[in-house]
């Protein structure tokens, strides 16, 4: 008989897994507390932004593989095995995890779950839950009732691709028959060898935190290696490129500019700071501290470097911010550096407007004061400074001439590195980028 998954928590990362088991040919249902969203999944709708994801699931919904609901307990008696993708934001005043929405989601579960049901966590949790999940589960659930941790990967914008064909798989068990259904349930993946690595519960926990951590250091390393270049008149996007050739080193996550947002890398790096304190290994990350604040402080340059260019005073002053959401092909705005600095200075008295292809209703539910325009030339009109924030193709593929007619003064900063200095330049824009020389 073909195993039955559920999946708990429809956002950015349960949506899509319940989308892709579905896709893999499994029975799935998913579930959220959240009525109007299983609404809009139960349609066939995906209620956030994620290239790919529409078509995965209405496909899975037309097939009578994949529903959605807000019922736990029609869960826990559908499947087998259960994946626990809620979110674990940084809690409110704190620097760690909120773990209301794991624990709550388990308890809720757990008097419902059939005998040998396995349960999956693949939230981003501090280490050490998923043995506290395991005793509270042998308290108050059926028997022989399991848990595994299955650390998630996966990059918004690219969620799809990411979960279908991903780099490895990390399976934390501690038993041969955890570790059996998970392979039954990835087999596919396996098909087209993707790395399977088993390990304990700790470890694969580690792995996830390990992972965002290296990656956000990376970024926060290139930052500083831009502070240093805008000190020394050196080229940082030059310097990237350069060490990059190296393959110890790698050229990906080398891109220098605003810094890294999201709901992930900033809030995993604190939490894990947080639990190593707890564990009395917080020496051990104390660079992650270091790596936090490069990042922000690219933040409060750029406003800094908007405020110089702008003849020293944000009043009066209007101010076009391409790009509210943390990076681009999301709609996500969670911790975005761009919307960011765009309250900063509006909050400094500039007339902010703030362009996006797709985060601005989210922006401005966060920001309902906020000025926001959904045509990009519109939105340029009578700037006297634009600051690119968000590195979408759109934005790549502006006209500058065109741009030069409708704008008040031709000022632009290019917060992501990625526009072409010489472009702009030749329209009569004064280019200013992070990590790199004027003119
Ligand atoms: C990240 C991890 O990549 C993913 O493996 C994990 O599962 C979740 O967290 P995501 O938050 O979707 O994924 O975004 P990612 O593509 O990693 O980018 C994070 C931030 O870093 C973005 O704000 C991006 O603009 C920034 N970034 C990335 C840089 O500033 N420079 C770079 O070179 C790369």
């Amino acid at each position: 008989m073909t195993l039955r998954l559920s999946v708990i928590g429809t956002g950015y990362l349960g949506a899509t897994h319940a989308a892709c088991m579905a896709e893999l040919g499994f029975e799935v249902i998913g579930i959220d507390v959240d009525p109007n969203k299983v609404a809009i999944l139960q349609t066939g709708k995906v209620p956030f932004y994620e290239p790919g994801l529409d078509e995965v699931l209405e496909r899975n919904i037309a097939a009578g593989r994949l529903h959605f609901s807000t019922s736990i307990q029609e869960a826990a008696e559908f499947a087998d095995i259960h994946f626990i993708c809620v979110g674990t934001p940084q809690l409110a005043g704190a620097q760690k995890a909120d773990m209301s929405q794991v624990f709550g989601s388990v308890e809720a579960l757990a008097p419902y779950l059939k005998p040998n049901s396995l349960v999956v966590g693949k939230s981003t949790v501090p280490v050490g839950t998923a043995n506290e999940i395991e005793l509270r589960l042998k308290a108050t659930a059926a028997t022989g009732v399991e848990v595994a941790w299955n650390p998630e990967f996966l990059r918004e914008g690219f969620a799809v691709e990411d979960t279908l064909r991903p780099d490895r798989l990390v399976v934390g068990v501690r038993s041969q028959r955890a570790e059996d259904l998970l392979r039954e349930v990835y087999a596919p993946l396996l098909e087209i060898n993707t790395p399977f690595l088993v390990t304990d519960f700790p470890t694969a926990e580690l792995v996830k935190v390990a992972a965002n951590s290296f990656l956000a250091t990376k970024i926060s390393f290139i930052n500083a290696m831009a502070e240093v270049c805008e000190a020394a008149g050196a080229d940082v996007t030059e310097l990237a490129q350069a060490i990059g050739y190296d393959p110890r080193i790698g050229n990906r996550f080398l891109a220098a500019g605003l810094g890294f947002g999201g709901g992930c890398l900033p809030k995993d790096i604190r939490a894990f700071m947080a639990r190593a304190g707890e564990l009395g290994a917080d020496e051990a990350l104390m660079f992650l501290r270091e790596v936090d604040q490069i990042n922000l402080r690219r933040r409060t340059h750029t406003v800094d470097l908007a405020r110089k260019v702008l003849g020293g005073e944000f009043v009066g002053k209007s101010v076009t911010v391409l790009g509210a959401t943390f990076k681009p092909n999301s709609d996500d705005v969670r911790d975005s550096p761009s919307l960011d600095i765009a309250v900063a200075m509006s909050n400094a008295g500039a007339k902010v407007k703030v362009h996006d292809p797709k985060g601005l209703a989210n922006a401005a539910r966060v920001y309902p004061n906020m000025a926001y325009e959904q045509d990009v030339l519109k939105a340029l009109d009578g700037a006297d400074l634009i600051i690119h924030g968000t590195e979408w193709n759109e934005y790549r593929e502006l006209d500058p001439a065109a741009v030069a007619k409708v704008v008040n003064s031709r000022h632009i900063i290019d917060g992501r590195n990625t526009l072409d200095p010489q472009a702009w330049r030749n329209a009569g824009f004064t280019y200013r980028a992070l990590g790199r020389p004027n003119a």
